[in-house]
């Protein structure tokens, strides 16, 4: 497990970027899974400056939605895909045949799932997964006691995760579904990365690095990876 730590919210997205963009240099064609969430968007913006810098071609590669939540879909502030299209996919000018991203308002999500399932196993599999970390323990929609050998899952959503998640929905109620790439597709990945940043996730990062791995914590399961990065600010180092 390799361990970097931002010291300033500046260098944390500097971080991030440049991790995402040095892997896209080596695995050009690859298949990235990158989260929504308010964690990454930082470090988002910086990887658009580098591509206009000419340092990276953000559509060498090939994306697929970590998740989304059920009902919901690109119109609705707040959704993944709106959050993903405002501050990665839009600036960064993906081609829209480059991705492939949950649609929350799918009539069959069965079908939606298979597609996507699909999706990644047209592109090899993950190459990398960018995973920021729930205040449960969730990564992506996998919440606390996600069946770890599914590909694709549906959840409903545990109370921490409906709560927390008014923020992006101006404090209003959320969703209380999620769909979402499983454990197995995200362990599969070549490389995976953890954010975290700010005091609130102290302690969940503590759990999900330094204890042992369990359901109970699904970001815990990601120590099991041969090829674990994980990028904290200082407040969140904290507590290791
Ligand atoms: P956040 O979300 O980046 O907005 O904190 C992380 C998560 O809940 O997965």
């Amino acid at each position: 497990m390799k361990l970097l730590i931002g010291r300033s919210d500046k260098d944390f997205a500097e971080i991030g970027a440049q991790y995402i963009a040095k892997f896209i240099r080596g695995n050009p064609q690859s298949l990235l899974c990158l989260a929504a969430g308010d964690t990454p968007l930082g470090m988002y913006k910086r990887l658009v400056e580098l591509q206009h810098q000419g340092e990276v071609d953000l559509n060498s590669v090939y994306y697929v939605g970590l998740d989304e939540w059920v009902g919901i879909g690109y119109e609705t502030k707040g959704s993944c895909m709106q959050v993903m299209m405002d501050g990665f996919y839009g600036p960064a000018q993906i081609r829209p045949e480059n991705m492939r991203v949950f649609n929350g308002l799918a009539e069959n999500m069965e079908e939606e799932c298979a597609q996507v399932e699909q999706w990644v196993a047209d592109h090899g599999g993950i190459g990398m997964t960018l995973l920021g970390i729930g205040m449960n323990g969730h990564v992506g929609f996998n919440e606390p006691y996600t069946d770890p050998q599914k590909s694709i899952v549906l959840h409903d959503l545990d109370n921490v995760t409906e709560q927390v998640g008014k923020k992006y929905f101006d404090g209003k109620s959320c969703p209380t579904q999620g769909v979402t790439i499983g454990i197995r597709l995200l362990s599969g990945a070549k490389q995976v990365c953890l954010v975290a940043s700010g005091a609130k996730k102290a302690p969940i990062l503590r759990k999900s690095l330094m204890e042992d791995p369990t359901v109970a914590v699904p970001a815990s399961l990601m120590q099991l990876h041969e090829q674990l990065t994980v990028i904290m600010d200082q407040e969140a180092f904290r507590a290791l």
